[in-house]
């Protein structure tokens, strides 16, 4: 009973009931789609998506009779009962399986024969009627062709995707098309997926989703992996309006200024020589007045010598930033988590969801130079919750795919990866494992000096943790994803707080099987005088951080937050090899096509 009287509600029946929620919703999705087969926005074209005949309740039987029409492109196509008849397989995006189109030579007729409709990558907007399959067919219906109302032709011999097998390293060079096949069409559709199971589990929780900036003075990280944004670059190019001074012209303009001081010199002397002489005064004034004019010409031109070359400089000789577009350097960020900080010291939870950029020059399966991350921050959180929100929102997504997302998954494990689904699992059943930095450090001297195991990077208190180290973790000792907590302040970021044994931040990665490190958050230092020491201790300037400062003067709050790399979370789900594959248009070194 709780105080008021009223019986206490328990967190069990709180997650029945949102489970019996989430099922009744399910359902209800799949009825409305059959019941409304015209896909939303396609009434002109009179449309339906192959998900709602195919992932139907029914999949697709209680529609069988049903005149319908299905638009996509051809993933195979092949002409049977010696021509008379071809069997399209289409596919509309809208979920991993193919619709099976049966069209007569005859339907087909009006429209340049089969032959125009079987290459692979064909448009197709197919009329036709629902019917049964033979038992045994994988899926339970097709659609018998009576009318063919769009086509939009692919050459065979030309498509580049022909080919039934690509590399996807070949695929990256077509990045426009590779979303037409199964692999790429599957990881874009469980992205999606990953992206709204993000906001409905902070939105359940009352986070705030805020936009913070991607031009950003500050470098949040303080690795100087910045991209600079600027205009300075931009007419560099150009012919100037006026050719800059030379170095004679310059010089003859500089002995022309003291030559001039030498004249003002003297008819300054004349003129108080003689008071009343008014024209020796009068020359005098028009004197200094030349001398005025000659050395505003000898500054312009001084400045235009600087500027030689497109760029502005200072008297210094440095690069004249007041003169930018920002007045000042500015960059692409690398971290929400500063202005996430800012909202969350007033509004209490939030999160951030967008692009990150890094000029890191890595060439590595894990790192891209543009990708997105999601960053919830904490008012009154330590590391404790802090690992667990990270820990809840993982699982969260693991089990919201797996709910939702079963062809696509099944698709991965059959050709990418045999462990996806089983990990998935594992990950959304089970919590993680918990371990400090010390013992984690304790762990791999073991094995080095067991020789279980050789690393490149050797291993001792202090080391940043290599991938190699945190897979060896993650992958074999402990099989699961684990969390690392409390890491040598030396090598975290200037705002973790500093824990009490003077030698560790709060800190904590979470790292996971086949990706390493998925995860990086930290309670924030939020005591003003151990804050504007370690920024000074890392030799940044204070006046970068004012604001940052202010929220430790102000209201100060202990708080906490983590950022997700949301890349590397669908590598994590789909066991692909490389984070190239899994974001839609991939930039590294290099590289930035499409
Ligand atoms: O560990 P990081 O650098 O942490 C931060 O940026 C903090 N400001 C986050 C916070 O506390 N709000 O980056 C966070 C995560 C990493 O764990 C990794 O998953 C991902 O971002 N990440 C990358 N993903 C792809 N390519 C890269 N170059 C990445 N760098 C980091
Ligand atoms: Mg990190």
């Amino acid at each position: 009973m709780a105080a008021n009287g009223a019986p206490a509600v328990t967190a069990e029946e709180v997650e029945e009931l949102r489970k019996q929620l989430e099922t009744l919703q399910a359902s209800l999705r799949k009825k409305e789609a059959e019941l409304e087969l015209v896909a939303p926005y396609s009434r002109s074209y009179g449309r339906s998506l192959v998900a709602s005949v195919l992932e139907s309740e029914s999949q697709g039987l209680s529609l069988v009779g049903k005149t319908i029409r299905v638009g996509g492109w051809v993933k195979t196509g092949r002409e049977a009962g010696a021509g008379a008849f071809a069997f399209l397989e289409v596919n509309d995006g809208s979920c991993f399986q193919n619709i099976q189109i049966m069209v007569t030579k005859e339907v087909a007729e009006e429209v340049g024969g089969l032959k125009s409709l079987t290459p692979t990558s064909t448009c197709v907007l197919i009329e036709g009627v629902l019917a049964q399959t033979p038992p045994g067919t994988k899926q339970k219906v097709e659609l018998k062709a009576t009318k063919v109302v769009h086509v939009g032709t692919t050459d065979a011999a030309e498509y580049p995707l022909a080919k039934k097998k690509q590399s996807f390293e070949f695929l990256r060079e077509k990045a426009h098309l590779r979303p037409r096949t199964n692999t790429i069409g599957a990881v874009a559709r469980i992205r999606n997926a990953l992206a709204y199971a993000t906001h409905r589990f902070f939105q359940e929780r009352g986070f705030l989703y805020v936009h913070t900036p991607i031009v950003t003075a500050s470098d949040c990280e303080g690795a100087g992996e910045m991209f600079q944004v600027t205009t300075l670059l931009s007419k560099i190019d150009e012919e100037p309006e006026e050719q800059p001074p030379t170095a004679e012209e310059l010089e003859a303009l500089r002995a022309q200024v003291a030559a001039q001081g030498a004249a003002v010199k003297e008819a300054k002397a004349a003129a108080s020589a003689d008071k009343e002489d008014k024209e020796a005064a009068k020359k005098s004034k028009a004197e200094v007045a030349e001398l005025l004019k000659l050395k505003a010409q000898l500054e312009k031109a001084e400045e235009a010598a600087r500027n030689a070359g497109g760029i502005p400089r200072t008297a210094e000789g440095r690069v004249d930033y007041s003169k930018d577009f920002f007045s000042k350097p500015a960059y692409l960020t690398v971290s929400g988590q500063l202005n996430g900080e800012y909202y969350a010291c007033a509004l209490s939870n939030i999160y951030t969801f967008g692009p990150t950029f890094r000029a890191e020059n890595s060439h590595t399966a894990r790192h891209l130079a543009e990708f997105w991350m999601i960053e919830p921050e904490m008012a009154f959180c330590d590391l404790q919750d802090d690992m667990q929100c990270a820990e809840d929102y993982v699982r969260y997504c693991c089990r919201y795919i797996l709910d939702n997302c079963r062809p696509d998954l099944e698709f991965i494990n059959s050709m990418i990866d045999k462990t996806a689904i089983a990990r998935l699992e594992q990950v959304a059943d089970s919590s993680f494992k918990r371990v400090s930095y010390t013992e984690a450090i304790e762990i791999l001297e073991g094995v080095v000096k067991s020789g279980k195991k050789k690393f490149e990077f050797p291993v001792s208190w202090g080391i940043d943790l290599q991938s190699e180290h945190e897979r060896y973790l993650t992958e074999e000792v402990f099989q699961q994803p684990i969390i690392v907590y409390n890491y040598p302040k030396e090598i975290k970021a200037f705002y973790m707080r500093l824990n009490d044994d003077g030698k560790t931040v709060a800190a904590m990665d979470v790292l996971v099987p086949k990706v390493g490190e998925l995860v990086g958050g930290s309670q924030r230092e939020d005591r003003l005088d151990v804050l504007t020491k370690r920024i000074t201790d890392a030799g940044m300037p204070l006046e970068a951080y004012t604001g940052y400062l202010d929220l430790r003067k102000y209201g100060s709050v202990p708080h906490s937050g983590f950022g997700l790399g949301f890349e590397r979370l669908i590598l994590f789900a789909t066991g692909l090899d490389n984070i190239r594959e899994v974001i839609p248009f991939p930039r590294w070194p290099g590289n930035a096509a499409y």
